[in-house]
């Protein structure tokens, strides 16, 4: 039955509890009644957060930000596949008219070494931000605002720099990978730069340092699988992986 005579739902959820990194945690379960199948699905976490708080009870902590799936800090794996399965979707964006009257379902955090839990359904991604830290920084002349189209590039380099720099650091990819690793999100970001003339001067320098730096952190190796790209809301390719391991080949000759 989708959804219920008066139009909402009524699900059973399945959530991840966490006091804090040393808890063991547990999945514990919750009632999400009267939904609206036009919610999204964090704004059905708002309702039964509500809920939760009224009663007396510690709301689930959960990330979000833009909630219009741009700032990448939604992070639900939602019936064991991270942002859900729908194709090309953060979890902020998923909606609740993908589910039936009567669901379970299951709501977990990522799971990987480098993106430690810090309370129920938050993970601490701040190894992407080292990642990125240690690309460094980018060299341009400063002054003046330079007239528009005196650097010419090419349609299908800003094309392939705009593909890469679609990546909004979720870590959904890592979440889906089995060896946990980071492959696809620091490929994206090594691309989108050693794709542009502005990001040529340092490329050699930089894909070395992030690459050392996602190693450090301890993300896992990449066995060609390309869970990664299914999951990822921003439909990045794995072709990024294949042009980082040329940039990285360039780098040490
Ligand atoms: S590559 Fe995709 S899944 Fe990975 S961090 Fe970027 S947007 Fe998220
Ligand atoms: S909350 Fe910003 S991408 Fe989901």
């Amino acid at each position: 039955m989708t959804p219920s005579q008066s139009g909402t739902m009524n699900l059973t959820l399945n959530v991840w509890r966490q006091k804090n990194p040393q808890d063991a945690g547990k999945m514990v379960t919750y009632p999400a009644r009267n939904i609206d199948p036009n919610m999204s699905f964090l704004e059905m976490l708002d309702v039964v957060n509500d809920e939760m708080t009224l009663k007396g009870e510690e709301p689930i902590a959960f990330d979000s930000d833009c909630r219009e799936g741009i700032c990448g800090s939604c992070s639900l794996v939602i019936n064991g596949v991270p942002h859900g399965g729908s194709k090309a979707t953060a979890s902020c964006q998923l909606h609740m008219r993908l589910f039936k009257d009567g669901d379970v379902i299951s709501i977990e955090p990522w799971r990987a070494k480098a993106f430690p839990i810090v309370k129920d359904l938050i993970c601490d991604r701040g190894s992407f931000d080292r990642i990125i830290q240690a690309g460094g920084f980018v060299s341009v002349n400063t002054g003046g605002t330079p007239d528009a189209n005196c650097l010419p590039i090419g349609k299908k380099d800003a094309d392939r720099a705009m593909d890469a720099a679609a990546c909004i650091g979720c870590g959904a990819c890592v979440a889906a990978c089995k060896n946990a690793s980071a492959m696809l999100f620091v490929s994206a970001k090594v691309a989108h730069l050693a794709q542009l003339p502005q990001g040529k001067i340092e490329a050699k320098e930089r894909v070395k340092n992030m690459v050392a730096q996602m190693d450090a952190e301890g993300f896992g190796n990449c066995s060609n699988q390309s869970e990664c790209q299914a999951a990822c809301p921003k439909e990045i390719s794995v072709d990024f992986i294949a042009q980082m391991n040329r940039e990285y080949l360039k780098s040490s000759v």
